[in-house]
């Protein structure tokens, strides 16, 4: 009744970045194999070798998993002769790449290579002429939304979830929505561009609804409640822990923020850099985006950079949506569109939430720069709160292989962003054109590139057609 996973594969080494050590790096690597392989080589840094363990065996394949430490003397590690090049001194000028969107609800899996993969191929060509300390993943890095086709429990979700109770056949369940998340992120794993990228640039990711299934948190809570919704976000949960973070759940306490596991946000402090990205997904539900244990992250954060990157899964800054909201909803083609943004901080439905964030950012704001680097739209355009002495930037990017909506509809959602928002008084948002640009959305697929030279951020965003924008200054 129910398809296996593909047959089972290899992937990795995928570098997850676990923080400072000193003036070095930890690290995790993950590989990937089949069941019954057996055990990868070990990974070498310099004349030491560290042995793989065996953290997991999902859907037919084993994840292994080496932890090690690289200082800045260190250029790299050895993994089954092949040397990995990897940036180890973080300590002065920097390079990060930041995307999100990888992948599509219908057919990704199908997708030409080539054409799926275009913006990776650059990313990583970029990454060859002038390396990358880190890859942030601001969500999406899978679009699992298929995963739920193929068994009849899931057949109709999100419409419709029957009532059960058969543990065996809720079992069944489990076993098939893992298997569909594993083919998943193994296709993504490994796509030429990324992989190559996944083996050199520690990444850090955060996930957003369709690491889960689409709009996840904004549905009907009787459908995300149902035993077949929390089949649905068990396996995301697993996978995303395993796949995006190298990690399992007793990995939880030392990875992330709430040591419960109620909440999946993160925080990484880095020399005069502090990056977090809070869990929008979780606790999401369809009157809060965070609960007890995400708000707990957020407000005990700390920041310790002087510059802060807070990485949000759905825009932080945005325009004034209820109207948008509302013309959306009227027009029927456009109702798909509507329906993500109902799942934004700006919808009518989170605004004194969206006003509490706003304000524990301008609290950090006191101490440090903040700029909020987000995805999710498939468009690339960017904002700012005022005033000029407390700016707050945010820069969006979106999507790294999620192809661009109709260019009508950036044009539509210009118009509207044109009209300003103001959710804290004498905080004006204003979306503005990106660098060398006419209009305030960019319908291109793109990827962002953060570079910090003698201790002043800059960012440039990659346009599929329109190539590199100039650069935008992040400390004015
Ligand atoms: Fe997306």
């Amino acid at each position: 009744m129910m398809d296996e996973a593909q047959e089972p594969g290899h992937a990795g080494p995928i570098l997850h970045f676990r923080g400072m050590a000193g003036d070095g790096i930890r690290l995790a690597t993950i590989i990937i194999r089949p069941l019954n392989a057996p055990a990868p080589p070990s990974l070498r840094v310099s004349t030491a070798g560290v042995a793989p363990v065996r953290i997991a065996e999902i859907a037919n394949v084993a994840i292994w998993r080496h932890d090690f430490t690289l200082t800045p003397a260190d250029r790299g590690y050895e993994f089954a002769d092949c040397f990995y090049e990897v940036v180890t001194d973080l300590s002065g000028d920097l390079r990060l790449a930041f995307v999100s969107c990888n992948g599509e609800e219908n057919g990704d899996l199908e997708r030409d290579d080539d054409e799926r993969n275009l913006m990776w191929t650059r990313l990583a060509q970029d990454h060859a002429s002038a390396p990358f300390a880190l890859l942030l993943q601001g969500g999406d890095q899978i679009y699992a939304d298929e995963a739920t086709q193929g068994h009849p429990l899931s057949e109709d979700w999100p419409d419709h979830a029957p009532e059960v109770d058969d543990s065996a056949a809720l079992q069944d369940l489990a076993r098939h929505l893992r298997n569909r998340f594993v083919e998943r992120y193994l296709h993504v794993l490994r796509a030429p561009g990324y992989s190559w990228m996944a083996a050199r640039v520690p990444t850090l990711a955060i996930w957003d609804d369709h690491d889960i299934c689409d709009g996840w948190g904004s549905l009907p809570e009787k459908r995300a409640r149902s035993a077949v919704g929390q089949a649905l976000f068990q396996a995301a949960r697993e996978t995303y822990l395993l796949f995006q973070h190298g990690a399992v759940e007793s990995d939880i306490p030392e990875l992330f923020l709430d040591a419960t596991g109620a909440s999946l946000g993160w925080k990484r402090e880095l020399p005069g850099l502090t990056i977090a990205a809070p869990d929008l997904r979780s606790e999401r539900d369809r009157h809060r985006i965070m609960g007890p244990a995400g708000w707990q992250s957020v407000e005990a954060l700390a920041p310790q950079g002087e510059h802060i990157f807070l990485v949000s899964s759905v825009p932080l800054l945005g325009p004034r949506l209820s109207l948008i909201e509302r013309v959306m909803m009227a027009i029927p083609r456009m109702q798909h569109y509507e329906d993500d943004l109902r799942d934004q901080w700006q919808s009518r439905a989170h605004r004194a939430e969206w006003r509490r964030m706003l304000g524990q950012v301008l609290q950090w704001r006191d101490h440090a720069r903040v700029t909020a680097l987000s995805g999710e739209i498939h468009l690339a355009t960017r904002a700012e709160m005022g005033p000029q002495a407390q700016k707050i930037h945010q820069l969006v990017a979106s999507g790294i292989s999620h192809r661009a909506p109709p260019r009508a509809y950036a044009r539509l959602l210009g118009l509207f962003a044109g009209l300003g928002e103001a959710p804290l008084p004498g905080h004006p948002i204003r979306i503005l054109p990106l660098p060398g640009q006419r209009h305030r959305y960019v319908a291109e697929r793109n990827y962002l590139t953060l570079t910090r030279s003698a201790g002043h951020w800059q960012a440039v965003w990659h346009l599929e057609d329109s190539g590199k924008t100039p650069p935008l200054e992040l400390s004015a």
